[in-house]
């Protein structure tokens, strides 16, 4: 199966963990329609660790836990597809997920029939307790040709973390994302150290293979399973525009059903959105700028109508004055053109003038343009 745009949709791990249910489910699936989610493009519900029981059945078929879907996962799934929306499990290239529950090793083929049977559109692969003797590509092609042959659409989300060089092998497995790092936290320090390990892999991101940067944090404020300290509002601002700038796939980690204004308008800010899953999924390309400290992060990337968009992301704890001359994004002055910008928060317009752009930037906040080009 493959997608061409990055995949978007909600995750139960990041605020969840092991409280899961069908309840929970069914209730995030409404949210998901009733608050505009999926008609902004989130499309898929995953479920992730914890929903089976700790043992297979006589068959050695994987085992929904009856205490939390009680009508079993075939249930939830029509009730998914009901919504309009699609629906995601989980499970693991090692003898156990993460978690401890049944892993897929060496079952592989009997649960991409399993996930095809209870009508399942996207697997999350983990890569937990795998053997210290197999090399990752081997269990992840062994998914993937599981799941080409299951008789059923299913969307590949590998999870191993980025390790053994993922970037390397991960493509020729099937995957349409990969976890191209380890996992996120709500804090602060690990949206900026996500961000930052992410600089030498944006070129393995592309069309149909997209380097997932881990489940947003937005909206999360320290509550739930990962949430530690949380953050502020600015910085899931951040957060957000960095993952959706980068061709990420958005998958939305808080919990929906209480989302406040704030967050609201963070997962659905429309031109944020068109940037992500613009057709064309170029990578993003890191430029210098001009007096630009290690903690002002600057980028552009190729649109698909011949417009540029432009990400300053201040990681910093100070304001930081951003410096971009436009030679760096191929418009130096002798070309005769510019750029007028649209800021995405703000809706500040603007047209770059001797080739500069300047833009100060308050303590963890970001400006993002879209940036048509035209004559000077
Ligand atoms: C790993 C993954 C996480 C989550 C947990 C579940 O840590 O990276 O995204 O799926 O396992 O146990």
């Amino acid at each position: 199966m493959i997608k061409l745009t990055p995949p978007m949709g909600w995750n139960s791990w990041n605020t969840f963990g092991e409280n899961i249910s069908e309840k929970l489910i069914m209730e995030t699936a409404d949210t998901m329609v009733s608050e505009g989610l999926l008609e902004k493009g989130y499309e898929y519900l995953v479920i992730d660790d914890c929903w089976s029981l700790k043992e297979r059945d006589e068959k050695g078929r994987l085992v929904a836990d009856p205490a939390k879907f009680p009508n079993g996962m075939k249930a939830v799934a029509d009730y998914v597809h009901s919504r309009g929306l699609k629906f995601g499990m989980y499970s693991c290239a090692g003898n156990l997920t993460c978690a401890g529950y049944p892993g897929s090793f060496e079952h592989e083929f009997i649960d991409a029939d399993t996930f095809a049977s209870w009508g399942v559109d996207f697997l999350k692969y983990d890569y937990c307790y795998h053997s210290p003797i197999i090399p990752g590509k081997y269990l992840y092609r062994r998914m993937g040709l599981a799941l080409e042959n299951c008789g059923r659409d299913i969307l590949f989300s590998a999870c191993s973390w980025g390790a053994d060089e993922t970037h390397e092998w991960i493509k020729e497995t099937g995957a349409g994302m990969w976890r191209s790092t380890g996992d996120i936290f709500d804090t602060w320090e690990s949206v900026k150290d996500l961000t930052k390990q992410q600089a030498r892999l944006h070129p393995y991101n592309g069309v149909g293979c997209f380097n997932d940067m881990d489940m947003l944090v937005v909206g999360m404020y320290g509550k739930g399973n990962v949430g530690l300290a949380g953050c502020s509002d600015v910085q899931y601002k951040t957060h957000y525009s960095i993952w959706a700038f980068m061709g990420s796939p958005l998958m939305i980690g808080c919990d929906i059903r209480s989302m406040n204004q704030a967050t609201k308008d963070i997962l659905m800010n429309p031109e944020l959105i068109a940037i992500n899953q613009d057709k064309l999924c170029r990578q993003p390309v890191r430029l210098a700028g001009i007096w630009a400290g290690e903690d002002l992060l600057l980028y552009s990337r190729q649109l698909d109508n011949g417009d540029l968009a432009i990400g300053l992301f201040n990681m910093g704890e100070n304001k930081a004055m951003a410096n971009l001359n436009l030679d760096e994004v191929g418009l130096p002055m002798s070309t005769g053109k510019t750029l007028r910008l649209k800021e995405v928060w703000t809706g500040e317009e603007r047209t770059v003038t001797n080739a500069t752009l300047r833009k100060e930037l308050a303590p963890f906040d970001c400006a993002v343009y879209r940036g048509k080009v035209v004559d000077l």
